[in-house]
């Protein structure tokens, strides 16, 4: 079955029955891969409770026809192309295209796309000056989400939502490359690199963060490869923290530059995307230690302890992550067409094996997740660990896009304004300062 078609399908009702003698009859929903949702949206019109579902692990926000996901049978397809092929056949621009558009694009489509692409990747000569405003100190995301969010206040057509799309989409998708590597220059002391429209997508971003004016510059093609495939790996995965973000704030209307900017920011967090730079500090840290995996395993379960396995784990996964199959194979490509051997590749490994026999990472069914291999290849073509999460940004960029187009394509989408249950103090009088305790 095609995507978006999963609204007219109304299967049967479930009846809910509460406590105060009510009951409703609520709608199931199936979806195009037989996935079954109680509409619970007449719920509180109707009866007067919510429901309560913390972190979101059993609701449905949305209906979407991008990404397909089945996390038991380890699936993941992006508008029904299984990403094990996108893998090893598509460009990432390509992919980019997919994930906004609904469907491959054909010769003439993609020059356009690719043109289009080279078109915007300078940056507004202004906003250079930006980039000396920030603390050395300063990490990459914050530098990537101001100046993502900045793009509005020069490219005007933000401010018009929905109207200038495609443009704002090229846009965004051309100068986040430009950005990510000014960024990196400053931190470093380098001159800024300009875009080359001659190079592919990722060749381009390579020159930019490693080329000198002194020196002419080819990018590696393994590195190219390497980059391509890790892009497109992360490029989607449905209703993620970082992408229910960037819903979330379009729903509001806010522009696709404000949106995309909130996504980069939920994105930073440890426990999603900046889970790859925390892997690396982690494998470090077990290094310096001695490279003793137990250790780090027992204290992974320990409760007395914060520590966990970074990389390990997900919501949705609790079989294999499939990004994780195709990172950790190409991980072993990459480093050894390159005549890289990385201490930490192995570490990693004893790190997996020590985890996967252990009966809390079986119970709990805890695997590698996406993030447990990429900073290894990251490493290995020079990206600096705390550029890791600017990656992932650059990777899932194309998914916010698309995710943002169909709740804004949808003339029935509201504003995200969830419940709460309130258990706080019931009424209680205001106190004078003489008479407080
Ligand atoms: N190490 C040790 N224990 C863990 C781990 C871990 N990495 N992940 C989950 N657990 C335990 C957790 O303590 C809990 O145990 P118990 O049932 O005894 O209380 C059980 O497994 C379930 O965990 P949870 O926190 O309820 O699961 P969640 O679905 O809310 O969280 C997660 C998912 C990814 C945030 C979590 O597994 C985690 O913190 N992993 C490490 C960070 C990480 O690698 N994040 C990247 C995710 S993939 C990239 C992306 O798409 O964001």
């Amino acid at each position: 079955m095609s995507q978006s078609t999963v609204r007219e399908i109304v299967s049967n009702n479930a009846v809910l029955h509460l406590p105060d003698g009510q009951s409703i009859e609520l709608p199931v929903i199936t979806g195009s891969e037989n996935e079954k949702a109680v509409d619970i949206s007449k719920l509180r019109a109707q009866t007067g409770h919510i429901t309560l579902d913390p972190g979101y692990g059993n609701t449905g926000s949305c209906q979407s026809g991008i990404t397909f996901l089945n996390g038991e049978k380890g699936i993941l397809r992006y508008r029904g192309i299984p990403i094990e092929q996108l893998a090893a056949k598509a460009s990432f621009v390509e992919v980019c295209y997919l994930l906004i558009y609904g469907k491959l694009p054909n010769q003439q489509e993609l020059t356009a796309f690719e043109d289009n692409l080279n078109h915007h990747a300078l940056l507004h000569e202004d906003m250079k000056t930006f980039f000396s405003t920030f603390s050395g100190q300063a990490h990459p995301m914050a530098i990537l989400s101001a100046m993502v969010a900045s793009l509005s206040g020069y490219y005007s057509e933000a401010a018009d939502g929905v109207g200038g799309f495609d443009m704002n989409a090229a846009r965004l998708i051309s100068k986040i490359r430009t950005l990510a590597a000014f960024s990196y220059k400053k931190s470093i002391g380098q001159p800024f690199i300009y875009p080359d429209d001659s190079l592919s997508y990722c060749g381009n971003f390579m020159r930019m963060m490693f080329a000198v004016p002194a020196r002419d510059y080819e990018p590696d093609p393994v590195v190219e490869e390497a980059l391509n495939l890790l892009l497109i790996l992360h490029a989607d995965h449905e209703q993620n923290c970082s992408t229910a973000t960037v819903r979330t704030v379009a729903s509001s209307h806010a522009s696709l530059y404000a949106s995309i900017a909130a996504g980069i920011l939920a994105l930073w967090g440890p426990l999603h995307g900046g889970a790859n730079q925390k892997v690396i500090e982690m494998l470090e840290t077990i290094r310096k230690d001695g490279g003793d995996v137990s250790k780090f395993v027992k204290m992974a379960k320990d409760k007395n302890s914060s520590f966990r396995l970074m990389g390990f784990g997900h919501r949705v996964y609790k079989n294999f992550d499939p990004r994780a199959t195709v990172i950790k194979g190409a991980c072993d490509k990459v480093l050894s067409k390159m005549g890289i051997e990385d201490p930490i590749l192995d570490l990693a490994k004893q790190l997996e094996a020590a985890a996967l026999e252990d009966d809390y990472f079986v119970e709990r069914k805890l695997y590698p997740n996406v993030d447990f291999y990429s900073g290894i290849i990251y490493r290995a073509i020079g990206i600096p660990v705390n550029m890791f999460t600017v990656m992932f940004a650059l990777g899932r960029l194309p998914g916010w896009i698309g995710q943002w187009k169909e709740l804004m394509d949808d003339p029935t989408h509201r504003i995200t304004r969830p419940r709460q249950v309130y258990t706080g103090n019931t009424e209680v009088n205001y106190v004078p300062l003489a008479d407080r305790k």
